[in-house]
């Protein structure tokens, strides 16, 4: 979810830190956010410090990514071993923790390859390279289409902020990156009737690109019988079906891939987030059939590096060691039965 962009309501008993000088920072960052009052100088485990020394329940997680919270001793001890070690190297070289973190992910998945970059929106943005190299080489499609769906969100790149089934984040940026159709999400007759539509004349459906589920539409869960059909059409028809698992993924359901709570694999799959606890990461992840990549086709100089893949490996390997994921399922009840009966009591403008 983009809760960067929705504009802050400022809360009754909030004023602005006045250990931070907002002001200066107001005249040289650009405002692309909308921000509340505060700054936020610590964290330690769910507890965050304002540089007032005011502490707070951090409910927000750095936007689902510090899967540890924070401070972890596990994010700790891999950030210190191995910017102590090799922090940076091309991937004119091999990269071992690059091919550790690789074959982790692999081997919890349904994928058979990883590509690593820093973000979401670049994970994705791989992915639509992706598709498209495979329609170009395999599916014999001269203007391939990826079907997105009405209210998704899949980052902020030309390609992925036209892949994002929302015009309010499209406006002003025309001219849009072509080879992109909307449909609303969970309505399998109207998937259907894109791709006859699409595919009316000459063969055009490359790939259908969704969210398990919906983050910035609303936490909206997709429907198992949904995804089943989805799967089945992509088989039948040879379209590639690409998740977007970047806000999803690393435990946020309590599976680890938003994908296992539907019941189908994906061909294509990207992650970021919470991947490497708050270090920047992402990864564009694929089954061997469709790993249509060759040297030169898709690079990233910081993708993959020693540092990030030494600590999300970590945390990786924390997540399962220690069962936050069976934790997560046990404790939701609770969080959730509190969030939901203070909603009126807490001065959060997005409860
Ligand atoms: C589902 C989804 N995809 C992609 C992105 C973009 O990720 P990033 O901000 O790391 O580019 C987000 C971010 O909120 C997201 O929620």
């Amino acid at each position: 979810m983009s809760l960067e962009t929705l504009s802050p309501v400022v809360v009754a008993d909030s004023s602005p830190s006045v250990g931070f000088d907002a002001a200066a920072f107001d005249r040289c960052v650009m405002p692309t956010y909308g921000r509340f009052p505060l700054a936020i100088a610590r964290g330690e485990g769910c507890r965050l410090w304002d540089t007032d020394g005011k502490s707070y329940l951090d409910f927000v997680a750095g936007i689902a990514t510090c899967t540890l919270g924070h401070a972890h001793p596990a994010l700790v001890e891999a950030v210190t071993q191995q910017i102590q070690t090799l922090h940076h190297v091309s991937n004119l070289y091999y990269i071992p923790q690059q091919g550790d973190l690789a074959q982790w992910l692999t081997q919890h998945s349904c994928a058979d390859f990883a590509f690593f970059c820093n973000s979401g929106a670049e994970a994705n943005e791989g992915a639509i390279k992706l598709a498209r190299k495979y329609a170009h080489t395999v599916q014999g499609i001269q203007n391939p289409v990826i079907i997105t769906a009405n209210a998704s969100f899949h980052g902020r790149t030309l390609a992925t902020v036209t892949a994002t089934g929302q015009p309010k984040y499209q406006q002003n940026f025309s001219p849009l990156v072509p080879g992109f159709h909307y449909v609303p999400y969970n309505d399998i007759a109207a998937l259907e009737s894109a791709i006859a539509q699409l595919d009316a004349t000459e063969r055009q459906v490359a790939a259908i690109l969704l969210e398990p589920l919906q983050g910035e539409g609303g936490v909206r869960p997709g429907e198992i019988n949904y995804f089943k059909r989805i799967r089945q059409l992509c088989d039948e028809k040879g379209i590639l079906l690409i998740l977007d698992e970047v806000q999803v993924g690393i435990g946020r359901t309590g599976k680890l891939w938003g994908y296992e709570n539907l019941g189908i694999e994906p061909d294509i799959f990207t992650s970021a987030k919470g991947l490497a606890g708050g270090i920047p990461i992402g990864a564009m992840l694929c089954k061997a059939f469709c790993n249509v990549f060759a040297p030169g086709d898709h690079a990233s100089t910081f993708g993959g590096n020693p540092f990030v893949c030494a600590v999300a490996l970590a945390v990786c390997k924390t997540l399962v060691r220690n069962d936050l994921l069976t934790n997560a399922l046990e404790t939701r009840p609770t969080a959730t039965d509190g969030i939901t009966g203070n909603r009126h009591s807490i001065p959060h403008p997005y409860l």
